[in-house]
């Protein structure tokens, strides 16, 4: 193993989209941003300079950190912001994980243009569980701003109402084919007739779950979050923000143009229809550029039983080399409630008097001014608090109506886990207000997606069906709407780990929570001391 050095210099730089120009954050000036590459047990530093008037922080989802929270990036949970002309160097080692993750901004809504991909291979001399693709692409799906993303938010939070979407998405950066500004080109894929390509693919959007096909190929999805799972070949795959889906793909055929396509899943862009899918070419070597493209017809917005069949076709590989290590008793049993609501507020501009929030077991998450991790580690009294509620505060019953009270209590709370204990956590939708999945995410932690299901959760009946033998294993997993997921892991990871729903405006309502894991103890039961020039407040 050795030591990757890398610089990110995050600055502002003029980018052309749909026919207009705008500065964006950028990290070397790339939209999307450089791909940083490691193998396992590297050890990986990023000096991130920032030469922007917004604070900054990076975050590099998925990548676990043992005992190395410090550098996890989350702005005011694991350190403060980098503020405009400071520095600072993320020092982690990547232990026992490859794979594909991304990395991405993590304050404010910057991850818009502040994302790339993590690609971790595998040790030196170690084969992937798969046959050996003859090449690998990074594909990156986000979206594309008119506006300035931070002033989106801004604007929403005064106002209480929703922000506006994004005016398209886009595949490695370009939207593809778009009616109203044609010159707009979009990104080609260079295949060779018989040769197979690994692509990792990678949702960095803020706010939309995404449907991804090729045009006459199939996928066969071999990794998901950096974990492998048994092999499945599709003709779509779903893919929501924050996750990572590693697909085979052989060029079969013996030349053309086929269209790659990126479209939404449960969601009402209010970006035309021919904006809301984002479009790619898959480039035959030998067609000729002016030749007629193979055309794919992404599935309708509501296409919930395409995304199941792709949802509940994941395994984990589970092989001798790669076994599921699903925790098979448990500690904590946990019951949380995710979902959106309504608060009164007096100040906000629009909305009758009232806001959107959003909460986990009825709690609108703060943030606070001060690191979480800062004040956890240097006994900081009232930043937080840990009487986060294992369960939710009052029996809930999913009736697919409001009920009358949706209102939430704001706070800044942290539920605390014992070192190395093993936890179950039930996430039930309330499906209020939108239709939508709620991808969660935990950091520091991957997890098994033991069990899914619409309605309730039943705790009596629901456990019999848990797949504790080779469930899929993630870092981010869609809740559904109106339905709930039961996860499992191992509190193996002494820190501070934020949890939140990885849809940004969820996120910023206050769909989030943390994890407190640390004895303090033995040496491996506490996180090391901070980095000299870890920012201040
Ligand atoms: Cu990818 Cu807390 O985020």
């Amino acid at each position: 193993c050795r030591v990757r050095n890398y610089k990110f210099n995050v600055v502002l730089r003029n980018t052309t989209r749909l026919c207009s120009t705008k500065p964006i954050v950028t990290v070397n000036g790339k939209f999307p941003g450089p791909t940083l590459y490691a193998r396992e047990d590297d050890t990986v530093l990023v000096k991130v300079v920032n030469h922007v008037p917004y604070n900054v922080s990076i975050h590099w989802h998925g990548v676990r950190q043992l005992r190395t929270g410090w550098a996890d990036g989350p702005a005011y949970i694991t350190q403060c912001p980098i503020q405009t002309g400071q520095s600072f160097v993320y020092n982690f080692t990547i232990t026992g994980q490859r794979g594909t993750l991304l990395w991405h901004a993590h304050i404010l809504w910057l991850r818009s243009t502040v994302h790339g991909a993590l690609v971790i291979l595998p040790k030196r001399g170690v084969p992937y569980p798969f046959p050996k693709p003859d090449d690998e692409v990074v594909v990156i799906l986000a979206e594309w701003w008119k506006s300035d993303t931070e002033a989106v938010i801004n604007e929403a939070l005064q106002s209480g109402l929703a922000p506006n979407v994004s005016d398209a998405h886009t595949i490695n950066g370009h939207p593809g084919q778009v009616a109203n500004c044609p010159s707009e080109g979009g990104f080609t894929l260079p295949v060779q007739s018989g040769n197979t390509y690994l692509l990792r693919i990678i949702n960095a959007a803020l706010n939309e779950e995404l449907f991804f096909k090729i045009a006459g190929h199939k996928l066969t999805v071999v990794e998901v979050d950096a974990t492998y799972v048994k092999p499945v070949k599709l003709d779509t795959i779903l893919i929501a923000p924050g996750q990572t889906t590693n697909v085979l793909v052989t060029a079969n055929q013996n030349s053309g143009k086929y269209l790659v396509a990126a479209s939404p899943f449960l969601d009402t862009p209010n970006v035309s229809v021919d904006n809301a899918t984002a479009t790619a070419t898959l480039h035959y070597s030998g067609t000729l550029a002016n030749s007629p493209t193979t055309l794919t017809i992404p599935p309708p917005t509501n296409a919930t039983a395409v995304a199941n069949k792709f949802i509940t076709s994941l395994r984990s590989l589970n092989s001798n080399k790669y076994p599921a290590k699903v925790p098979l008793k448990v500690d904590h049993k946990l019951l949380f409630t995710v979902g959106l609501g309504i608060n009164p507020c007096a100040t906000c501009k629009a909305g009758n008097g009232s806001r959107a929030v959003a909460s986990v077991n009825n709690v609108t998450f703060v943030m606070p001014t001060t690191a979480l991790l800062q004040a956890h580690f240097f006994n900081i009294s009232g930043v937080f608090t840990t009487d986060f509620p294992g369960q939710p505060p009052h029996v809930f019953n999913y009736t697919g109506t409001p009920p009358s009270v949706l209102q939430t209590k704001n706070g800044t709370k942290a539920y605390k886990l014992s070192y190395n204990s093993s936890v179950e956590l039930v996430l039930q939708d309330t499906g209020i207000i939108a239709p939508e999945n709620h991808p969660v995410h935990l950091h520091g932690f991957n997890f098994f997606a033991v069990g899914r299901g619409l309605g309730n959760y039943n705790p009596k009946t629901d456990p019999k069906s848990f797949n504790l033998v080779d469930p899929v294993e993630r870092n981010t997993i869609g809740v559904p709407s109106g339905g709930w997921v039961a996860i499992r892991f191992l509190a193996d990871n002494p820190g501070v780990w934020f949890m939140h729903c990885h849809l940004e405006v969820h996120t910023t309502w206050g769909l989030k929570m943390a994890f407190v894991v640390d004895n303090g103890k033995g040496p491996n039961e506490s996180i090391l001391p901070p980095p000299s020039d870890l920012p201040k407040c």
